[in-house]
Formats: C-alpha cells, sequence, structure tokens
C-alpha cells in the first residue's frame, strides 16, 4: 500500500471500496499511450529499417566482433559489438559510437565480466558477414542492408534481430536552443513526417493502433518534456530511448517478464497494452494486468519441444515489451530455398523490446534445453542465495502486532494450537515514528527482552527497513545520511524530499556503493540499539514509493551518484537496498552467517540477496489462483525464493479460502500470513477448531517436507535447478504441459495442485510425462502418465503427487520450529518407476552459517534403489558436516510383491529389518532402521 490518502482502506470505506481503488488505478499508472518513448518508437514502420550495417568496419579482436552502423538519414553512427560468451551465450550491445556523454550501462547486476570465447569470420561478402562460434553450434549472420541479424543454431534460425526493423536509437543531443538541427528525433523520415503530421491529422503508423496525439508536437512525444496529470518529468538529457525487436523462429510459447499479475505462459500483446517493466507500488493490483508492479526482470524464454532459449535485456531503465506470435505459414521470407521454405512452415514469435534510455545490452540464451537457459542465465547473474534453514519455516506476520505483549500472545498462541512457526514479523509501526532501525518507546520498551523470549523458544524476528527516511534532524540516521550526501537529488541538486509512512522523507541512494557500505554497516548491533542476532530484515516500499509523485514513485529526473538521472535506473533501486541490507547482515555476523532479507522490490539479479514476495494481493480467490503464475513466472527468472502473502494483504478471507490459501502457500517457496492494518485478526487458530485443525496439518506437512525444501535451495543455489518448477521445464517435449499453470512441480519429484476456487469437489489434474507414474504423496494410490484426470478434492488437503522414480526426504516429527527439529529422525519416500527404480538426494549443513561455502561443512548424500536395493552414498566427497541423525523409516511404494526378509547393512554389521507390505498399494513399510543418514549403507529386500 501507498498512500493513505489515496489508496482507500477497504475495511473503513463506503459500500465497494475496491471498485475504487480500479479507478485510481486508471488514473494512477500510466498506460502505454501516456508513455512519450513508446509513442515515438510506434512511429517506426515495419521492415523499413533506415539502419545501415558498414561491414567494412567490421574488427575481430579479443573475442569481440564489431562494426558500425549507421542510420541512414541522420548518419549518427552506432557501434554494434557481437560477443561469443561462453555456455552457448551471444551478448550483442549497441551503443553510439561517440555518444555526447557516456550513456548508462548497467553495472552490479552481472556476477562477473561475462568470459569471452572467439567468433572465426566463416563468410565476409559486401551484404553479409558470418561469424562462427568457435564452439561450432551457433552462427551469426550479419546482414548490411537493412541491417538485420540472423542467428542460427546447428543451423536452424533461432533469432532473427532487427528483422522487423524496429532498431531504434535515440541518439544524445544537445537541448534544441542550442541545436540547429530541426530533427526531433531519430528514425526515417517517414517518421519524421508522422511526427509533424499526427498532431494535426490522426494517421498512425500501420502497427500503431494507440497514439493519441494531442496538443503541439512539442509535448507530444515528450523530448525534453513530459506531462503526466500535475507532474512535470524534465530531461535534461532529451530523448535517449533505445528498442529492438527479436524473431524466434518455431516457436509459440514464451514465459517470464516478471512481475505482472497475469498468467505465466505470456500473452500477444497486439490487440492491448505492451508488458510493462517498470517498478512501481500498486496497492491491490488489477489481476490479468501487464502494468508493472513491484519488480522487473527483463528475461523472455521461449519454448517449444525441441529447444529452449531466451533474451536477456539488460537495461534498467522503464521497459516495454511486445509480443506478437505468428501462426506457421506467415513468414515474410522470400527465399526459394527448400530449407527456407521447410521453415515458412514454422511458427514465429516477434519481440519488440523498448526501453527510456541506457544502451541496448542484450544477452541471446541459446539453451539448447531449459536447464541450459538456466544455467547461462545464473552464470551472468548469479544463483539463488542459500537461505537459512529457518526462514523456510512458517512466517506470521500481521501489519501491525501492536505491542509486546501482542507479539508474546501470538507467539504463545502457536504453542497453546500446537502449530509450528519459525519467525515473528514486525511492521512499520514497530518504530519511533517510522524512524527505521528505532523502537516505539511505548509499545516496545524492551525489544531485547522481547527477542529474548523469542530466542528461547528458537524462533526469529523480522523488522521492517524502508528505504525513505524521515526528514528530521533529531534523528541521527537522517542526520548522518545528509552530512555524507547519501541522499537521492533532485534536479536542482538538493536533497530529493518526497512523502512516504513517515511525511517529508529523503531517499537513501543505494546506487552509491559508500551510501550502501554505511547503510549496511547500520545493521551492526553496536549500531541498531536493541536488535539481537535472531533480528532479520524486511526491505519494502523500495521501488521507491513516494506518494504524491508521479505513479507514486521517484520522479525520473532525480539525481543519483555520479549524476545519473532516476530514469537511467529506476528498476536497481530495490535491488541495490536489498543487496545493501544482505551485505549488511552477513558484516553484522563477522562474515559468518547467512542473512534473510525480504525485498517487495527486485532486478535481474536479486536472487543473490534473499526472498521476494508479491506485495498488496487481495483476499479473493482470484488472487490465490494468480499467485501459481506469477510465482512461476519469478522462478523461471531466478528467483526462487519467493511469496505471496498467504490469506491475501487486502480484506478479510473467508474460512474456506485461508485454509485453501494455507494448503496452498505450504507448498510455495516462502510461505508467510500477513494481513493489512484494519482488517480483522487472522492467526491460524482464529478461525474455528475444525480449521485451525486443517491449517496445522498445512503448516505441519510443509515441516515435515523441509529436509526436501532445503534440497531443492541449496540444488537452485548451486546449479540453477528450479525449486517450483512449470510443467513445461520438467517435461519439456510434452505440449499439454506448455499451457497448464494451475499446477507445478516442486523439485523434480512433487506435482502440486493447489484448489483455487471455492466450493470445488474435483479439480481437473494433468499427470505428465509418458510412461511417468504418479503416487499420490499420502494415500500412495497410483496414477499413470501423460493423461488428465478429475481428481476428488475435500478440505483436507489439496492433491500431491509423488513422481515415480524419486526419492524424498523427510522428517518424521515435527517440532515448534526448524531448530526444535534438528535431531528429529528422518523417513525415505521411494516412490519406484515403472522399471522398479528411485533416485533421490539429501542436503544437510548447520542450516545457518556460511561454512557450507568456505569450509565444505556439509553432508550431501545420494540414495539409489535398483534391483531391491536401497543403497545411500555420498554425492559430494568434499562434504565434511557430520550428521548425528538416524533415518527411522522408509516407505517403499510401488513394489510389486511382498518381501520374505529386509536386512540393513552398514559399518556396524547386519541387521534384520521390521516390515510390513500392503498388497492392495503394493507399499512396503520399513520401521525402526536406526541407520545413520548420512553414512553409508544399503538396505536389501529379498
Ligand atoms: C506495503 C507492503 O506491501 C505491506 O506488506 C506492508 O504491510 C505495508 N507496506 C506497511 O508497511
Amino acid at each position: 500500500m501507498s498512500s493513505q490518502e489515496s489508496a482507500p482502506n477497504p475495511t473503513v470505506q463506503g459500500e465497494d471500496p475496491l471498485e475504487g481503488l480500479l479507478l485510481e488505478h486508471k488514473s494512477k499508472f500510466k498506460t502505454c499511450s501516456q508513455i512519450g518513448f513508446y509513442r515515438r518508437q510506434k512511429l517506426l514502420h515495419p521492415d523499413q529499417s533506415p539502419y545501415l550495417a558498414q561491414l567494412d568496419t567490421l574488427k575481430n579482436e579479443n573475442g569481440i566482433v564489431t562494426l558500425n552502423i549507421i542510420h541512414q538519414e541522420t548518419k549518427v553512427p552506432l557501434q554494434l559489438q557481437v560477443i561469443a560468451v561462453e555456455g552457448n551465450i551471444v551478448r550483442l550491445k549497441i551503443n553510439e559510437l561517440s555518444p555526447l556523454k557516456p550513456r548508462y550501462e548497467v553495472p552490479d547486476v552481472l556476477v562477473k565480466e561475462p568470459t569471452t570465447e572467439r567468433f572465426n569470420i566463416l563468410l565476409q561478402e559486401t551484404e553479409t558477414v558470418v561469424l562462427e562460434h568457435t564452439n561450432g553450434t551457433s552462427k551469426v549472420h550479419i546482414h548490411s542492408q537493412p541491417f538485420s541479424i540472423m542467428v542460427t543454431q546447428e543451423d536452424k534460425e533461432l533469432f532473427g534481430i532487427n528483422s522487423q526493423g524496429f532498431l531504434y536509437f535515440e541518439h544524445l543531443r544537445l537541448p534544441p536552443e542550442k541545436s540547429s538541427s530541426t530533427r526531433p528525433f531519430n528514425c526515417c523520415s517517414k517518421c519524421l513526417f508522422s511526427f509533424r503530421t499526427l498532431s494535426r491529422m490522426r494517421e498512425p503508423a500501420e502497427t500503431d493502433t494507440k497514439v493519441q496525439p494531442d496538443k503541439s508536437e512539442q509535448d507530444v512525444f515528450g523530448l525534453w518534456k513530459e506531462e503526466f496529470g500535475n507532474f512535470v518529468d524534465i530531461k535534461a538529457h532529451g530523448p535517449s530511448s533505445v528498442g529492438l525487436d527479436f524473431t524466434l523462429y518455431g516457436f509459440e510459447n514464451v514465459y517470464g517478464l516478471p512481475e505482472h499479475a497475469d498468467i505465466h505462459c505470456l500473452k500477444d500483446t497486439r490487440e492491448n497494452e505492451a508488458y510493462r517493466l517498470y517498478n512501481l507500488d500498486v496497492f491491490g493490483y488489477r489481476v490479468y494486468d501487464k502494468m508493472g508492479t513491484y519488480g522487473s526482470v527483463p528475461l523472455l524464454l521461449a519454448h517449444k519441444p525441441s529447444n529452449t532459449c531466451g533474451i536477456f535485456w539488460l537495461n534498467a531503465s522503464e521497459t516495454l515489451v511486445e509480443i506478437h506470435s505468428k501462426a506457421a505459414l506467415q513468414s515474410h521470407s522470400q527465399s526459394n530455398s527448400p530449407d527456407i521454405q521447410k521453415q515458412k512452415a514454422v511458427p514465429k514469435m516477434d519481440i519488440r523490446w523498448m526501453s527510456e534510455s541506457g544502451i541496448v545490452d542484450v544477452f541471446l540464451l541459446l539453451g539448447p534445453m531449459p536447464q541450459n537457459v538456466f544455467n547461462q542465465y545464473a552464470q551472468l547473474t548469479g544463483t539463488q542465495i542459500l537461505p537459512p534453514l529457518f526462514s523456510l519455516g512458517y512466517h506470521q506476520c500481521r501489519w501491525n502486532y501492536e505491542d509486546e505483549a501482542d507479539v508474546e500472545a501470538v507467539d504463545s498462541g502457536f504453542d497453546e494450537h500446537n502449530i509450528p512457526y519459525d519467525v515473528m514479523w514486525l511492521d512499520i509501526e514497530h518504530t519511533d515514528g517510522k524512524r527505521y532501525f528505532t523502537w516505539d518507546p511505548d509499545k516496545f520498551p524492551d525489544p531485547v527482552k522481547m527477542q529474548k523470549k523469542l530466542q528461547e523458544k528458537r524462533r526469529k524476528l523480522v523488522v521492517i527497513s524502508d528505504p525513505h527516511i524521515k526528514v528530521d534532524p533529531n534523528y541521527t540516521l537522517y542526520a548522518e545520511a545528509k552530512k555524507r550526501g547519501y541522499f537521492v537529488k533532485d534536479r536542482k541538486k538538493q536533497n530529493f524530499e518526497g512523502s512516504c509512512w513517515p511525511g517529508v522523507s529523503s531517499y537513501i541512494d543505494f546506487t552509491n556503493p559508500a551510501a550502501r557500505e554505511w547503510y549496511s554497516s547500520q545493521f551492526s548491533l553496536d549500531k541498531y540499539k536493541n536488535a539481537t542476532d535472531i533480528l532479520f530484515v524486511w526491505n519494502d516500499m523500495n521501488e521507491p514509493s513516494v506518494f504524491y509523485a508521479p505513479e507514486m514513485t521517484m520522479p525520473k529526473d532525480a539525481v543519483h551518484h555520479q549524476g545519473w538521472e532516476h530514469r537511467d535506473l529506476h528498476n536497481l533501486y530495490g535491488f541495490y537496498q536489498q543487496m545493501s541490507t544482505s551485505e549488511g547482515l552477513i558484516q553484522r555476523s563477522g562474515g559468518k552467517e547467512r542473512p534473510f532479507v525480504l525485498t517487495r522490490s527486485f532486478f535481474a539479479g536479486s536472487q543473490r540477496y534473499g526472498a521476494v514476495w508479491t506485495g498488496d494481493n487481495k483476499a479473493e480467490w482470484e488472487y490465490l489462483k494468480i499467485s501459481v503464475p506469477m510465482l512461476l513466472s519469478l522462478s523461471v527468472t531466478g528467483i526462487a525464493f519467493c511469496g505471496a502473502d498467504v490469506g491475501g494483504f487486502v480484506g478479510d478471507p473467508d474460512p474456506e479460502l485461508f485454509v485453501r490459501w494455507y494448503q496452498a502457500g505450504s507448498f510455495q517457496p516462502f510461505f508467510r500470513g500477513h494481513a493489512m492494518q484494519g482488517t480483522k485478526r487472522r492467526e491460524p487458530w482464529l478461525f474455528g477448531e475444525e480449521n485451525t485443525l486443517l491449517i496445522r496439518k498445512a503448516i505441519k506437512e510443509r515441516y515435515t517436507l523441509l529436509p526436501y525444501w532445503y534440497l531443492l535451495f541449496y540444488k537452485a543455489y548451486r546449479t540453477a535447478e528450479l525449486v517450483m518448477r512449470p510443467l513445461w521445464v520438467e517435461f519439456s517435449k510434452y505440449e499439454d504441459a506448455f499451457t497448464w499453470e494451475s499446477q507445478y512441480m516442486l523439485g523434480n519429484a512433487l506435482l502440486v495442485a493447489p484448489v483455487l476456487d471455492s466450493g470445488v469437489k474435483s479439480i481437473d489434474v494433468l499427470f505428465p510425462g509418458t510412461e511417468e507414474y504418479w503416487y499420490d504423496f499420502r494415500k500412495y494410490t497410483l496414477v499413470k502418465g501423460p493423461h488428465r484426470q478429475k481428481v476428488a478434492v475435500t478440505l483436507e488437503e489439496i492433491p500431491v503427487f509423488q513422481r515415480g522414480g524419486s526419492i524424498i526426504p523427510m522428517r518424521t516429527t515435527v517440532g515448534k520450529s526448524t531448530a526444535w527439529m534438528a535431531s528429529s529422525p528422518y523417513e525415505l519416500h521411494v516412490a519406484l518407476d515403472r522399471k522398479g527404480l528411485a533416485v533421490g538426494e539429501l542436503y544437510v549443513d548447520d542450516g545457518y552459517s556460511l561454512q557450507y561455502l568456505h569450509e565444505h561443512m556439509y553432508s550431501h548424500r545420494r540414495f539409489t534403489f535398483s534391483e531391491n536395493v536401497l543403497r545411500s552414498s555420498s554425492a559430494d566427497k568434499k562434504g565434511c558436516y557430520i550428521v548425528d541423525c538416524i533415518l527411522e523409516k522408509v516407505y517403499i511404494i510401488g513394489l510389486k510383491k511382498s518381501p520374505s526378509k529386509v536386512t540393513a547393512h552398514c559399518s556396524g554389521g547386519k541387521k534384520m529389518v521390521e516390515f510390513t507390505y500392503n498388497n492392495q498399494l503394493c507399499l512396503l513399510s520399513l520401521e525402526n532402521l536406526s541407520l545413520q543418514v548420512c553414512a553409508d549403507w544399503e538396505i536389501h529386500i529379498v
């Protein structure tokens, strides 16, 4: 939520207050046609690119191929760089050859300068150059006139670039009064004509359906000044927008581009708005909408049975993406060669990216399989940080837990109702007048004692820390930041002042490394009064949210470190705050412990710093439903640790919705109940005994599955495997799965089908995979894939199935929190595939320190079942963590016949194992095993 004044509180306002919210969205946030650079770029005519590649300028030095491309009318030269990046990635950069001043190139998102490989020049003619990647699989064909590129993989067309002619590059220029040119911006004479005449006669370009020019030509396209409502954006550096189109051959499904409250498989944008990537605080956002919400990852993935690839558009300014799908047989190619004729029969997707400033810096991730693309993207932006174990448990939040007594009562409530939970959260009201890093002296007079009590229960505390700092000379944090010059400036070089929770506030300039370092140091226990080491952090409102400002965010003409305008880096602001907070928590522990930081705003690479949640959803079924595709879109763009507010933030959930949300949330990565100020209290036990029972069951099941969750996070960190996986990732050749997004895989072993509608007695479940076996996770009954089936549901639980061929590690008992379970015994669920085989893993470490990273203090085990022997062996010999935990039970599901005996073999010798066999279910249960879970052993079934 953003402003008390501007965002009505549904619990206090009139008849249908949410209706009012929707109307507000319309006037508060821009549609594409209200965005100047979009209107300018939409003037381009397709297939008439004014750019020419000067192939005679080509150089191939140090793994980088450069050449000039020139706008045939303005004659402004651009430089193209084509770079072969290690791991089957092609990077393209386009910048002005000699800009008036440097243009913004996104720093800090890539983990390192990518390692380059080489291109050989296969062919160099006047019209065409062909580069071959030295790895032999991909080629880059550069055509001179008009300029276009074709990237082939194994000699098949994969990406066309500027094949639609939408390369757009507004060169920097002197303000009109200082320049002699009358040309308003950088396109062809047709566009110039359109520009001059559009305001008089409505004659938009062919593809332009939305341009609604008004007033004089100076206002219409927002070159040096752009108005929105009463807000005026002064563009000191003039227009600087960039754009480029990509054609994806043979693809019909594309994904990614979070964050939008929309379906996972991206829609064709021809009939309506483009996908907008512009981080905004959108209280109670609309569902099925492409407007920008809190965060942006400019990564788009395309998938077909034979191939997966990605486009990573590294630009942090406001970005719009249009998607046009073209069915088969509509290809524009004129060639009659048999190969090209064959390719005409394939569908394609045209993707057009438009950004307000910066340069074109794009990585083509060539796959070819989904996991290759995830690895390629992770190689560039990093993997998910391994979270501390506690943060995979359940989190209890509310705006606000009133005071220390309230915190204590809620904490005890969990124990009284026998519900595990790990973290108590405090929202903005815990502070002294919304001054972060302080405590309200009346409501929280003894925060240390409060934290001690939580610590005794082996639980943690998370407090909020927003980026706006109250303008108050007596507030040390403000005074210090001001003195050091760490605030963002306005265009007149004064500290920018905007309004947020505390009233007038300034905003820390997290893009300044010194400001980040200083902010990080505020978390040290000697600085942060009354904080203890069980306190972790929540970064909110960091789009940044600024009340009464354009689109409720920082004006684009605000100025950051080194003079960059906010417009250049808007989408990076939250990324930097989370980076700084996360580093602060690591430093607080002397470099020894893992941080936990939740952020609302994010960018590519945010996965390196913690978790993300989907902001201010509503307590309505549609929001529960949309949480699944929203989290899948975050997951495929590297942000594995993601979740949605359980119960819905705005409004009051009815009991059924509440229960269903807990059941769904317990199978989503970040699991936190949260509620808005003024809503009815909704701790898990407040909905009657029966519902308490169901919620307890859902949360407890989460806790029994923690070994599996932890393994999945370890794999996300180590090898960029997705925790929450869309079906298309796991069943990449099974086309029915490509658009099936109401269910998903957790890792490769669990198929989760949350109930997302009220009052349903059954749900439609897709059991993917030819020859796959699926077992009901709780009842062990078998379903064979591939097929679609109605599965009966009760309010008891949501359908979950274990995939045949997998082994899932679980705990046999649940404690008050994860820390109470450190020595709980384990059990293994071994689900056999049609050949009677299964494999699985377990990862264990201390759950909180960084020793896994620096000292190999972990144990990573592999379990295999074949020929009726279950074996435990090391999956990583480097791991040296000693785990003193027992494997107590094993369930072997799908074992065709009852054994006559079962024996266990370990270093201590051989022993007989007690077992029971259920004929009907083909289920063998082994109990009282007492084997060391992380040791080598074998269980023989005879
Ligand atoms: C907006 C956040 O989205 C919400 O979760 C939080 O409770 C409020 N800000 C108050 O801090």
